[in-house]
């Protein structure tokens, strides 16, 4: 019985597999081009994607034994759910184990992009720091400011945490109010209301270009926005034109498209602090995220019910 893993993953978590006798295909490049994909898949009844993995009904109908798609990922928006589920296939993710490490990138970025983290370290590289100046490379003090979550699972509640240790207000939109510590706020009015926005929903067909022309300009001026969530939250050609006067900066984990090419525009923008998509990246997190999936993948392949199953 073949499982295919479309990248290798930090720990030691597979030699579980292949202690239960599994045969256990690891692709070992940076890219997995398409082709490559369908023809490994062939004969797997188990398969570990990444998110720059696009499963869909034809990636599935290569594999018609294939029982279960233990994602290596909370977000499972590169997954075909309808098609998994029209050939009775399990879908299974990695929820909670990196909220904390998404949570700290969050705020790395708010730091950098409000301090100008990134162009201080740019000035003083490029042998511009001749003088202290009380005007050099203002920036916004936190303390004191709003911060307006947009979607308020896990990832959104340690962000708001953080927040409160930085004595800053926070406000939030969820699909529904939640029984929280902190005002509930329509989309519209978290978006006049707060200094930074943080981007913390899936990406559905809903939530797609959830953030819009009209959104990012309706959000205060010399506010920010921060998304750690998908890319496709945000429309990237509007964000290009609402960074050049409007808002005062983004940091931006997540792109779309992803990865964002070399050239683009964001790039030339020094208000915009860009992350490769690794959000969850601390070792201990992405070893976790291993041991999950192949315990969910595990579970399916022996008749039991995965601990993280999606729908
Ligand atoms: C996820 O898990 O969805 C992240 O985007 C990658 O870890």
């Amino acid at each position: 019985m073949k499982v295919f893993v479309t990248r290798t993953l930090p720990g030691k978590a597979l030699d579980r597999l292949r202690e239960r006798g599994l045969e256990v295909e690891v692709h070992e490049g940076l890219l997995l081009p398409r082709e490559e994909l369908l023809r490994k898949v062939e004969g797997a009844v188990g398969l570990i994607p990444t998110v720059e993995d696009r499963i869909d009904a034809e990636v599935m109908d290569q594999a018609p034994g294939l029982r279960v798609i233990a994602c290596y990922s909370v977000g499972v928006d590169h997954v075909d759910l309808e098609a998994a589920q029209a050939r009775g296939i399990r879908v299974t993710h990695t929820p909670g184990v990196l909220t904390e490490a998404t949570a700290d990138l969050t705020w790395a970025l708010l730091l950098a992009v409000a301090r100008r983290v990134v162009e201080g370290v740019d000035y003083a590289r490029a042998g511009r720091w001749q003088a202290w100046h009380p005007e050099l490379l203002l920036g916004l003090d936190l303390g004191g400011l709003t911060l307006g979550l947009v979607g308020m699972g896990r990832i959104g509640q340690a962000v708001a945490k953080r927040a409160e240790a930085f004595g800053m207000r926070v406000v939030y939109t969820s699909r529904t109010p939640k029984p929280l510590p902190y005002p509930y706020l329509p989309l519209e009015d978290l978006l006049a209301t707060a200094d930074i926005v943080s981007l913390h929903a899936p990406l559905t067909p809903e939530t797609y270009r959830l953030m819009d022309r009209e959104r990012l300009f309706a959000m205060k001026p010399g506010s920010i926005l921060l998304n750690t969530a998908r890319g496709g939250l945000v429309d990237t050609e509007a964000l290009v034109e609402a960074l050049q006067g409007h808002l005062f900066g983004a940091g931006l984990d997540v792109t779309d498209p992803e990865p964002l090419p070399q050239g683009h525009p964001l790039y030339a923008l020094p208000n915009a602090v860009i992350t490769p998509h690794m959000g969850s990246a601390g070792k201990r997190t992405r070893e976790r995220m291993a041991e999950m999936a192949v315990e969910n993948l595990l579970a399916v392949l022996e008749g039991r019910e995965p601990p993280n199953p999606v729908g």
